[in-house]
């Protein structure tokens, strides 16, 4: 029997090997973690991440081929296979702080794979990491290894969170990365074999290890210009009475561009987009590049405009002050479907809304009160000047209530931001929660889920990314 161990029970961790052990009943799967917590849950009903679907498919496999245990050492020993799925965050500080990934975990889980392992190895890089690291843990490996052979193979994973499951049983595509040598091509070939159990051969794509490790990176870096492609537009739209719905709807059409990922919002957030471009864009640094490292730089630019954008225009509609105003933050999670806070565009909006001292109360289906609170307080970092932004003050906390509803976020509100686009904020009694508002009522929809029309029919001041702009909007302009 093949075994596969997976170092790190995360977001990509977890849902990837409990479908690997669903479609390989052959294969016996363990996945292994540092942090007890973490593996307690994944052995519990109320597992440590909320993705549709996965707890039916870990019902369906754990205790027969899929384990979850902290014994790193003994599972990866015992491994033919071992994949590396450990966090790689910015780097916060020394050389390449605010852009460089931190390798640090990495590193470690590499030394850690050389001590104790007793027989050959594939090692797969899963998580995303700067070109050339499979490079470097190869040296780790190859250094410590006690004549033992290693492979490293890069296998970068496209999911997306809140679709995890379909994504992984249905992938685009699968890509493996490997050296061109015949111990690489026999490496390739064992974890090609693994995904063929589901995945059409013809999807599988195996290409060197740089060109995979890159590739993630591309891939990440064209999602996000889109959405900032898209959101640039929407700041054009609302200056020129555009619909930036219709501009997408008309502009995907064309077969050469096509129709998804072209929603405007008030940001992409997430673990994934930021991360990989500032990474992209201090590759390119380094490599002499910058004027290709500038190009990446300002689709994050934009993303912080947005941000900003979108604040300007609350404060600016509601007389240019919301000083101890109510606001209902309906959604908080960067994006639906997930519990994830991960760079939430929420994060910058609720804290640039706290300087100008609004009293927040934020409802998200998914997300604790204490997430939220780690979050507004987290120290972040400034990535252009790596230096500190200031964090939520205890002080300033005490303007944040957490409630358990939407009505109750919006009662004696004078506006709502709805910041996560959660099916349940399109189907809400809006009467019933004007009725309960303070007036003039505003809407700032941030991800375009309400009807604007129908809201300013009940009496509503609605701002709709991207949509022509509401007279009272028109009144108070914003310095966008
Ligand atoms: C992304 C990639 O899609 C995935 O392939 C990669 O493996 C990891 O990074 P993820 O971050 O989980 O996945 O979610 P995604 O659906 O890509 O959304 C990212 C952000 O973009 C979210 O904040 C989302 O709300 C935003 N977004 C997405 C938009 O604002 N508009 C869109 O049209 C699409
Ligand atoms: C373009 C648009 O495609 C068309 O829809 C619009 O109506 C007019 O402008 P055109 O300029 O005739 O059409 O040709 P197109 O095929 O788009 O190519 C434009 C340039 O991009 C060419 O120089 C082409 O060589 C280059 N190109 C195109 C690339 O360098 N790489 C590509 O992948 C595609
Ligand atoms: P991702 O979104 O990439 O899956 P996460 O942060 O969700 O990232 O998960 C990474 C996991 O890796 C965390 O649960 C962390 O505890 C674990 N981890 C980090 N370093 C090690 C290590 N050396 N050994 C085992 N697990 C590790």
């Amino acid at each position: 029997m093949v075994k596969i161990c997976c170092i790190g029970a995360g977001y990509v961790g977890g849902p990837t090997m409990a479908v690997i052990a669903l479609k390989c009943p052959s294969i016996e799967v363990a996945v292994v973690d540092i942090s007890n917590p973490r593996i307690t849950a994944w052995n519990s009903d109320q597992l440590p991440i909320y993705e549709p679907g996965l707890d039916d498919v870990v019902k369906q496999c754990r205790g027969k081929n899929l384990f979850f245990s902290t014994d790193v050492e003994k599972h990866v020993a015992e491994a033919d296979i071992v994949f590396v799925s450990v966090n790689t965050p910015t780097k916060s500080q020394g050389l390449g702080a605010g852009k460089a990934a931190d390798l640090t975990y990495w590193e470690s889980a590499a030394r850690m794979i050389a001590d104790v392992s007793k027989s050959a190895k594939i090692v797969v890089e899963k998580s995303t990491v700067p070109v050339k690291t499979a490079e470097a843990i190869e040296k780790i490996l190859t250094h410590n290894s006690k004549g033992i052979e290693f492979q490293i193979l890069s296998n970068p994973e496209f999911l997306a969170e809140g679709t995890a499951i379909p994504d992984l049983f249905n992938p685009d595509r699968v890509l493996i990365g490997g050296r061109e040598t015949p111990e690489g091509l026999k490496a390739v070939q064992a974890l090609k074999e693994v995904y063929a159990h589901w995945v059409p051969e013809e999807q599988i794509i195996c290409t060197n290890l740089w060109s995979a490790e890159l590739s993630k990176l591309a891939a990440n870096a064209f999602l996000a210009q889109r959405i900032s492609s898209v959101n640039a537009m929407s700041a054009l739209c609302e200056a020129t009475g555009a619909d930036v719905s219709h501009v997408s709807h008309a502009v995907g059409k064309d077969t050469r561009i096509g129709p998804k990922f072209l929603n405007a919002s008030v940001g992409f957030g997430g673990s994934c987009f930021q991360k990989d471009i500032l990474n992209l864009v201090y590759i390119c640094e380094c490599n002499g590049l910058p004027e290709v490292a500038n190009y990446w730089k300002q689709v994050i630019k934009i993303n912080d405009y947005q941000k900003s954008r979108f604040v300007n225009r609350v404060v600016s509609s509601m007389f240019n002050t919301v000083s101890g105003k109510k606001i209902g933050i309906l959604g908080f999670a960067f994006k639906k479907d997930t519990g994830d806070t991960r760079e939430t565009p929420a994060i910058d909006v609720c804290r640039g809304l706290l300087v100008d001292r609004a009293q927040l109360s934020i409802y998200d289906p998914q997300v604790s009160q204490d997430q939220i609170q780690k979050d507004l307080t987290m120290v972040k970092f400034d990535w252009e000047h790596p230096v500190i932004l200031k964090p939520v003050s205890p002080t300033a906390l005490k303007q944040v209530t957490f409630v358990w509803d939407a009505y109750e976020a919006s009662k004696d509100a004078h506006g709502i931001c709805i910041l996560t686009e959660w099916d349940e904020f399109k189907t809400l009694d809006f009467q019933r929660i004007y009725d309960n508002m303070q007036k003039p009522a505003f809407v700032f929809d941030g991800r375009n889920v309400v009807d604007p029309k129908k809201l300013q029919q009940i009496g509503f001041i609605v701002y709709s990314i991207g949509k022509p702009l509401d007279q009272w909007l028109k009144d108070m302009p914003a310095v966008v």
